[in-house]
């Protein structure tokens, strides 16, 4: 399965390369590869046509921009290395996937940070925290150029989990990074990091008991076929990143620069609109697929968890300035 997925990510990866720069009757135009993990209903997806539409429709002539839905350019962890080579372009990625690269990222990582989505989206739609954020991009080999919102994250496991007390023992797929292991210690549980791709198979098998996400990955992921309960304890608010290759980005000319950040910007307002419409759908075929949605206490997770605020701030002092900006976008 996984030598299968390598000798699959090379071909893609070769057959594009041999398309790039490429084109009709002498003409040549440069393949922009654009990789994410999602199907083609996902907000992301929506979010990336309006990119495609907005580069295309300025610049069609010298560029191609082509998605790669469902992960088929590799996971995340392997297409971030093309990024950095720069045979990839550009990549949605969660930023939970990233804080291993920059500290920094791990700011949204930190449980209950946010207190409401309309503040979530107000401060990933800031350009000063995108700027922020970006401090580290040359030596990362890849740059933040929008902000797609992922909604919250709850858990969702075989069993109900009513209270943290439910938690307890319990083995969850969590996203790689450590503050992801540090939250789920905190609560009482076991983090079991895995790629996004391979959480189903674990929860059919029993591997985890359970993971944590927004909706969307009951339905599009099909959890919600093996796990039936979801309850909304609302302990994250992490972005999906569009991030763009640095190699390709400092390549090219300024205008064309300009056009593709012009781009991102309007691949995120597409985004969120979509991700609104969605979730109320996602949330309706959930509940047909006979997942039980379960309100909780919220403020008996965020307590179980609080002290790790204080904890991870004096571990990681740089993330003050974006934790300060955070709290701020919170009191509206
Ligand atoms: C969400 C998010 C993805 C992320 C996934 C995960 O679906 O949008 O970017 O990869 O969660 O938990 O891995």
């Amino acid at each position: 399965m996984r030598i299968t997925k390598l000798v699959g990510t090379a071909l893609a990866v070769a057959v594009a390369s041999a398309i790039a720069l490429t084109g009709c009757g002498g003409e040549s135009k440069q393949t922009v590869r654009v990789s994410h993990t999602q199907i083609e209903s996902h907000p992301d997806h929506i979010g990336l046509l309006a990119f495609e539409k907005a580069v295309e429709s300025k610049l069609g002539d010298k560029y191609d921009v082509q998605i790669f839905p469902n992960g088929t350019l590799g996971a995340n962890e392997k297409v971030l290395e093309l990024i950095k080579q720069g045979s990839v372009q550009f990549l949605v990625v969660s930023t939970a996937n990233i804080e291993s690269f920059d500290k920094l990222y791990s700011l949204f990582s930190i449980p209950y940070l946010f207190t409401s989505e309309p503040a979530f989206e107000k401060f990933i739609s800031d350009p000063k925290v995108m700027e922020q954020l970006s401090v580290n991009s040359k030596a990362n080999g890849f740059t933040p150029v929008a902000a797609f919102t992922a909604g919250t994250r709850n858990f969702y496991s075989k069993t109900p989990i009513r209270s943290v007390a439910d938690l307890s023992g319990k083995k969850f797929r969590v996203q790689a990074g450590p503050t992801n292991v540090a939250m789920m210690t905190a609560f009482g549980a076991a983090a079991t990091p895995m790629s996004f791709g391979e959480v189903y198979s674990a929860l059919q098998q029993s591997v985890i008991d359970g993971a944590e996400n927004n909706e969307l990955a009951l339905t599009d992921q099909k959890h919600g076929e093996v796990t039936k309960f979801y309850t909304y304890d609302m302990h994250q608010m992490c972005p999906d990143l569009l991030v763009g290759s640095e190699k390709f980005l400092e390549g090219l000319p300024a205008e064309d620069r300009q056009v593709f950040l012009d781009a991102a910007q309007e691949a995120q307002k597409a985004e969120f609109a979509a991700w609104h419409k969605r979730i109320e759908e996602a949330k309706k075929q959930a509940a047909d697929m006979g997942v039980e949605f379960i309100q909780v206490d919220v403020n008996e997770f965020r307590n179980k968890v609080l002290p790790l605020h204080q904890q991870l701030l004096s571990e990681t002092p740089e993330l003050k300035p974006l934790y300060d900006a955070a709290t701020a976008a919170n009191q509206g």
